[in-house]
């Protein structure tokens, strides 16, 4: 069953989050967080190169006391609840689409800071005008097709000095992106290039500050990964399942990067708070 449960994940986003959950707990015994690692130093395990990847967008944001956060495709809510208890928001308000991430978030990590709410990125119907201080958006926007309805949500929500960060993976110069169309669709990618995002932003009365590659980083983050599942209470099978998945899962991964794909961090304002 659950050899069947992790190839369905090729099948829908829905699906691939529910497993990737499930992998993570069962393999670490408690929920991570859903993105790429982000390499500072070796022997890291996955935990602490993925809290590296919210420890680096928040040296762009600064001191977050009595500000609001909104995080957007926030996920099980863990970057939530890292941010909360390393950064100390004043409120912080995750929005996703995926219930069962929605699910998790909820019952582990909502609090008297911390809301978790059903929307969409390219609708943010739950969020008032010029309501958020910071906004961030981890590796999430490469599944919204409608890029520029997200860019007009967080003109929109952002406070007059209010900023915003985002770190997505992209095309690469040249990559046309067309590989693979039904495949992408059910998996909802949608990868834009640096030039359509600069394009977007503009577009929106927005202006990016920084544009960092950090391409490198988190293509070192995955080193070491074989000693990252260690075989706790499962059975051999469904650990070698898991290491086949999430091997194969690191290699998908780090070729796109090294070949087409880039994993870039966006950080701006409005432009005429600039
Ligand atoms: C790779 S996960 C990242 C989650 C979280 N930001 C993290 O870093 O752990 C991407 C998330 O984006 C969410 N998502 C996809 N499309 C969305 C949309 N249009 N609006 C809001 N969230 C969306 C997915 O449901 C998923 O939870």
């Amino acid at each position: 069953m659950k050899a069947v449960r992790y190839i369905q994940t090729l099948g829908s986003v829905r699906n691939y989050y529910r497993s990737m959950n499930e992998i993570f707990s069962t393999a670490f015994g408690k929920a991570h967080m859903l993105h790429y690692p982000f390499y500072l130093k070796e022997n890291e395990t996955l935990e602490e190169r993925q809290n590296n990847l919210v420890d680096h967008c928040l040296t762009y944001i600064g001191d977050l006391k009595g500000k609001h956060m909104l995080e957007v495709g926030c996920g099980n809510g863990l970057n939530c609840h890292y941010i909360d208890l390393t950064y100390g928001a004043e409120h912080i308000t995750g929005i996703d689409l995926n219930q069962e991430n929605l699910a998790i978030a909820r019952t582990h990590h909502e609090n008297e800071r911390i809301r978790f709410i059903h929307d969409n990125a390219q609708e943010l119907k739950n969020i008032p005008d010029q309501s958020v201080d910071v906004m961030i958006c981890i590796e999430s926007a490469f599944h919204y097709p409608d890029k520029n309805a997200f860019f007009k949500q967080i003109s929109r929500v952002l406070k007059p000095e209010g900023v915003f960060l985002i770190v997505d993976i992209v095309r690469s110069p040249g990559d046309a992106g067309k590989s693979l169309w039904f495949w992408k669709k059910q998996k909802l990618l949608f990868h834009a290039d640096e030039k359509e995002y600069r394009q977007y932003s503009s577009g929106n009365n927005l202006i990016f500050q920084q544009v960092e590659n950090i391409t490198d980083r988190i293509i070192r983050g995955y080193e070491g990964h074989l000693s990252w599942i260690k075989r706790t209470n499962m059975n051999l099978v469904h650990y070698l399942l898991m290491k086949i998945f999430t091997g194969l899962q690191v290699r998908l991964n780090v070729a796109q990067l090294r070949s087409h794909k880039q994993y870039m961090l966006f950080y701006g304002r409005h432009a005429n708070s600039a």
